[in-house]
């Protein structure tokens, strides 16, 4: 069995923090996504994986390289555009041959792993096996059609009246029918070669697709609340650590909370599950649950609550507390006695500013 992330994409919904950086960089508790996707790979026993890559390919080479940081070996493989996922997989027919494989978008967080399903699926008949989730609002995903026998009957994309509350979460696994699925089918509306059309095709050609229906938590971590949540959810299953050297001084952490080497927390209150990165600094601050701060961020007289600050950043003297926020690299934030007394900013492209 062979592995394979789509990692292309343009990730518009998260502008501007992707506008020069790839989404499945994106740390979520300070590793990026990417990296965990990968890891559940590794984990359930593959260690072939095909990384299909846009335009941000170059900085995921660049951190991912040949995989062996992980202990798999990766091959990737360059997508010219974001064509769609079917489009990504077609693309991948040289990397795959004729083996089975897993396919997990790489922005993609899920619970628990995946080492069940692969042995289901490499233990079963089955052409394709696809995961899916109960959700409360199947009309915002592509949801599932089961037959009595348990198998898939139709996946319907964004459905007015939904046939089932399952929705299809980014995990998928073919056999080698899936190759003439994906160039079987034609682009959708929207100019994509769908997945959803491909699997399809493998229903209505008779092949054998079925479900895992997934019980834990998973998150798309497409749009910024996504990325928040999947932080809460993953930082509350953090085991807690502190590592060695690291400097606290007249300071209250509670015990659910982690700080990588070289981090140093002066006059400060850290309320875990949170996550200070290595060479950051927090001095006469708060930093409270399901917070995550990069490596090498200053902050200093701040109160930062349920947000994700990225590497080299500063925050200083902001004066209210910073909740349900997504900091980009390199950014400050300050206040400032200078006068007229304005808001001052310098903001990129799509940002999102919400002033009280
Ligand atoms: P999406 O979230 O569907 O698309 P996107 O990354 O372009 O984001 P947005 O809608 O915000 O612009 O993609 C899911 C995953 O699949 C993501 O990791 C990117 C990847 N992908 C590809 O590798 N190739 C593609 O052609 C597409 C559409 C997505």
């Amino acid at each position: 069995m062979k592995g394979l992330i789509l990692s292309g994409g343009k990730g518009t919904r998260l502008y501007p923090l992707t506008y020069t950086n790839a989404k499945q960089l994106i740390p979520v508790a300070n590793k990026p996504v990417l990296v965990r996707v990968i890891e559940s790979i590794r984990d359930a026993g593959v260690d072939e994986i095909g990384i299909v890559i846009g335009q941000t390919g170059p900085q995921i080479q660049e951190l991912i390289g040949d995989g062996s940081k992980q202990g798999v070996k990766i091959t990737y493989i360059p997508q010219l555009s974001p064509d769609g996922l079917a489009h990504a997989v077609k693309i991948s027919r040289d990397f795959l041959g004729d083996d089975r494989f897993v396919m997990f978008l790489g922005d993609n967080v899920i619970q628990g792993g995946i080492g069940q399903l692969i042995s289901d699926f490499a233990k079963s008949d089955w052409n394709s096996q696809i995961v899916l989730k109960e959700v409360e609002n199947p009309t915002a995903y592509g949801v599932a059609k089961l037959r009595p026998d348990g198998s898939i009957e139709q996946l319907i994309e964004k459905p007015k009246n939904p046939p089932s509350n399952l929705a299809l979460v980014g995990i998928y696994m073919f056999d080698p029918h899936i190759w003439e699925a994906v160039n079987s089918i034609k682009p959708s509306k929207r100019g994509e070669l769908e997945i959803t059309d491909a699997i399809q095709w493998l229903v209505d050609a008779g092949h054998r697709v079925f479900p895992h229906v997934h019980k834990g938590w998973w998150i798309d971590t497409g749009k910024p609340t996504d990325m928040l949540e999947a932080n809460s959810l993953v930082l509350e299953e953090l085991i807690p650590a502190v590592a060695a050297g690291v400097t606290v001084e007249n300071s209250e952490i509670d015990r659910r909370v982690t700080v990588e080497k070289g981090a140093k927390i002066i006059n400060s209150v850290v309320r875990g599950p949170t996550i200070i990165g290595e060479n950051t600094v927090i001095e006469n601050s708060y930093i409270g649950p399901f917070t995550s701060i990069y490596h090498d961020v200053r902050i200093q007289n701040c109160e930062i609550e349920r947000s994700i600050v990225l590497e080299n950043s500063s925050l200083a003297d902001i004066g209210t507390r910073m909740q349900d926020s997504l900091v980009g690299r390199h950014a400050t934030v300050r206040r400032t006695d200078s006068k007229p007394k304005s808001l001052k900013m310098n903001i990129g492209d799509h940002s999102n500013l919400w002033v009280v």
